[in-house]
């Protein structure tokens, strides 16, 4: 690295969105009821946290969500979209196989020139993208990126099945990373075990103009939930280690809102009070790539992540991935 690079990378500003369509439990148990399909706000508040997701009207892509909270990214930096020279989006429901959501997102935010590129690392997306922004800003690769989450996860559900459709919604968050003297983010921390591939996933693709396989997302919910508990410590310490940090210098717990008893678990793992855990899974359900930069953006609106504090995002979904980033905000 050269003496020039910048030593650090910090969020300079957030934003998020969410389609305007919003659906109770009781509202999607009785879409479901129309097609046999029997659940309740019982169970899937008992079991998940969930209260709330939002859909995308049809048509609507996630280049489309992306966009306002992108906007929304960059009037909280202070930074013209003219500046940005890196757009990394993570997502698992891209608009079309190709271009990338990133370049048709460039294209809608009137600038040209940059780098644009997607990342598939599924919910732990925005932790995978942010490092390696992070990263490409260290080298001098970029001064100035977008780093997004936005995923209409609707697409990909069943809504046969009510072990996965009560779970997601869809959504997009987004940050504004810039070089910087001070930090900034501390650490990162990624790992990938593709062995448990088949617990969860969309196995389908296409090809000869078909849809070879299912492209609906199914999931072994219970394998997952034991793994995601175990991987999302194990990250969470390994990150703090790199920083030189414990647990005690934690100002807010950020993970993928997936579940809140898998969020509850790491909280008490990491021996922090639940008032540090930011939640927003309850109004938005899982959003995958989305959801915790929706969450931090949420936390820095409502007030909670103020400048200075220390952030521990962490995510973990389909691969197996998983990772975290330490930062101070
Ligand atoms: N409504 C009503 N009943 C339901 C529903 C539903 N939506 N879904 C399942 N049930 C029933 C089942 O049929 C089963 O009934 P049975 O006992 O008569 O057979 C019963 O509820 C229990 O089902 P389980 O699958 O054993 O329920 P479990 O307690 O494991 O909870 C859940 C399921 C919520 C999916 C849980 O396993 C979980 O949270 N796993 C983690 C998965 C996760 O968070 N995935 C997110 C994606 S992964 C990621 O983002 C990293």
């Amino acid at each position: 690295m050269s003496h020039k690079n910048p030593p650090y990378s910090r969020i300079l500003g957030t934003g998020s969105f969410l389609p305007p369509n919003r659906l109770t439990n009781a509202d999607l148990a009785a879409q479901l009821a129309k097609d046999g399909v029997e659940t309740s706000d019982e169970w899937i508040v008992g079991r998940t946290g969930i209260h709330a997701r939002h859909f995308a009207a049809p048509g609507v892509t996630a280049s489309d969500l992306a966009l306002p909270a992108a906007r929304a990214a960059l009037e909280a930096a202070g930074v013209a979209a003219s500046e940005i020279d890196l757009i990394i989006v993570a997502t698992s429901t891209p608009d079309m196989v190709f271009p990338s959501t990133a370049c048709l997102l460039q294209h809608k935010l009137g600038i040209a020139g940059g780098a644009a590129f997607d990342l598939q690392a599924v919910c732990s997306g925005f932790i995978y993208a942010l490092s390696v922004a992070d990263s490409m800003i260290k080298t001098g690769a970029a001064t100035k990126a977008l780093v997004i989450g936005a995923e209409v996860f609707s697409r990909i559900l069943d809504f046969k099945d009510r072990t996965t459709c009560v779970l997601f919604g869809d959504g997009a968050g987004a940050v504004v990373l810039g070089a910087s003297q001070t930090p900034g983010i501390l650490a990162t921390d990624l790992h990938a075990d593709g062995s448990h591939a088949g617990i969860l996933c969309v196995p389908g693709t296409v090809s000869g103009g078909l849809v070879l396989g299912s492209p609906l997302l199914t999931m072994d919910g219970q394998a997952v939930f034991k793994l995601a508990v175990g991987v999302l410590e194990k990250t969470a310490r390994a990150v703090l280690d790199k920083a030189g940090l414990t647990d005690a210098d934690i100002d807010w717990l950020i993970p993928h809102q997936a579940n809140l008893r898998i969020m509850h678990s790491t909280a008490k793992k990491l021996k922090l009070p639940l008032d540090k855990l930011i939640v927003t899974v309850d109004q938005h359900g899982n959003t995958s790539a989305a959801s915790i930069p929706l969450a931090l953006d949420h936390a820095v609106r409502g007030g909670q992540v103020k400048p200075g504090d220390t952030v521990m995002l962490e995510g973990v979904g389909g691969g197996f991935t998983w990772g975290a980033v330490l930062l101070n905000f």
